[in-house]
């Protein structure tokens, strides 16, 4: 038996490691340790409850702050748990900055790293999660990738000791709660929503909440649909939405509704019932693709390039006329290929470490 230490911070980051605790916790011991970085009793403690999640052993409640204040503070958080606790493993997930600092710090005190979805790109570097997935994927000893093209992208970059197509612990973690949310959330009831006749909607990445421009053109494209729209708003874009005068152009469309960020089984419910979903989400781009619904993406390239090749997904940027073209008349033309593994990534990637470790 092994001692792992995961780092988890942002929602999700907790989707992701529930699908790998769950396998991990029957054979090694799991030190869980919540940056913080995520705080919102809806960002964080909601998805601990209705997962299963266990309760982390410490959170360093980091919270928000620039990029550089906020990594390093997790850095020397993190560092001084590390010292403490001196696990054979630190286990990071995914690209936000508590990805970057867990893997920065364990990497300094010699400690192994395996990163749970290397290898994923977008080619575009002004996205602060493609530099936290290069620096993660440069210090991974073990790195575990979702996908043949994450496999490939690494190999570009003269990486392939230690990488592993473990396929995608999203897809594990949709498969596994498909079932509990159709019975547990009444979400579809409380909004009084039809299946298929309603758009979801999510957005938060930088490039578009950040840009008054980005974020106009988005918020008027979907006050100019026909279709009742649904939006859990991410408290990063609502600050925006709020502080760029946009309330009000969302005050007059009625048919327009902006809800609070809602529990991964309400949202998995929100998700099957879409007629089509408009996001810039990583995570949900592929749900998307899981419960085959069409996908517009609110960005101009996509590390999920799969869902796209596929036929299923559209990249439509910041573009009001594109986004509007594409929710009337996008429609999926190809049929889907089984990209993202099996349903049981969490299980190869327990299997993986406990060899290595034999
Ligand atoms: C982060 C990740 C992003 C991931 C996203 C998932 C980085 C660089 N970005 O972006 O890759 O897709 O999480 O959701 O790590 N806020 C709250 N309450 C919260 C959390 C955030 O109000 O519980 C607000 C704060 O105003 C904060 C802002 O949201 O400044 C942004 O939060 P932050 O964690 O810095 O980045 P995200 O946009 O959430
Ligand atoms: N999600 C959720 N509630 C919401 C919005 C998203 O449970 O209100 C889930 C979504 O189903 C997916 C994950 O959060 O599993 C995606 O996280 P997010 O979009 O915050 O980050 P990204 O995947 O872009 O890094």
């Amino acid at each position: 038996m092994k001692k792992i230490l995961t780092i988890v911070g942002a929602r999700p980051q907790f989707i992701k490691a529930a699908a790998v605790s769950r396998v991990l916790r029957r054979q090694h011991q799991e030190y869980l340790l919540h940056t913080g970085q995520h705080y919102d009793e809806n960002m964080s403690k909601l998805f601990f409850d209705e997962m299963n999640i266990p309760i982390p052993d410490l959170n360093l409640e980091i919270g928000s702050g620039p990029h550089g204040e906020q990594t390093g503070k997790m850095l020397v958080g993190i560092e001084r748990v590390l010292q403490g606790e001196k696990p054979d493993m630190v286990m990071v997930y995914g690209d936000t900055n508590s990805t970057l600092a867990g893997a920065l710090a364990a990497a300094k005190l010699h400690i192994q790293v395996a990163h749970v979805e290397a290898g994923l790109r977008s080619f575009n570097r002004a996205m602060p999660e493609e530099i936290n997935r290069i620096v993660a994927d440069q210090i991974a000893e073990l790195l575990f990738c979702p996908t043949e093209t994450a496999v490939g992208n690494l190999r570009r970059e003269g990486i392939s000791r230690g990488v592993h197509n473990s396929g995608d612990v999203m897809y594990d973690a949709a498969l596994y709660f498909a079932g509990v949310a159709a019975q547990k959330s009444a979400i579809m009831q409380q909004l009084a929503l039809k299946d298929k006749e309603y758009i979801l909607v999510t957005c938060h990445r930088a490039q578009n909440t950040d840009d008054v421009a980005n974020l106009t053109a988005i918020v008027e494209a979907l006050v100019a649909c026909d279709e009742p729209v649904v939006f859990p708003v991410h408290p990063r874009t609502r600050g925006f939405i709020n502080s760029s005068g946009l309330t009000d152009k969302l005050a007059g469309a009625k048919r327009v509704r902006l809800i609070d960020p809602v529990g991964y089984l309400d949202m998995i419910q929100l998700e099957k019932h879409a007629a089509k979903i408009v996001t810039d989400s990583g995570g949900v781009q592929k749900e998307a693709y899981f419960y085959t619904v069409p996908c517009i993406t609110l960005r101009d390239e996509t590390e999920w390039i799969e869902t796209v090749d596929d036929g299923w997904n559209v990249l439509v940027g910041a573009d009001k006329e594109r986004i509007v073209d594409a929710i009337v008349n996008f429609a999926p033309a190809g049929s889907q290929n089984n990209h993202y593994g099996d349903g049981h990534a969490g299980e190869k990637i327990v299997d993986i470490l406990t060899r290595v470790w034999a």
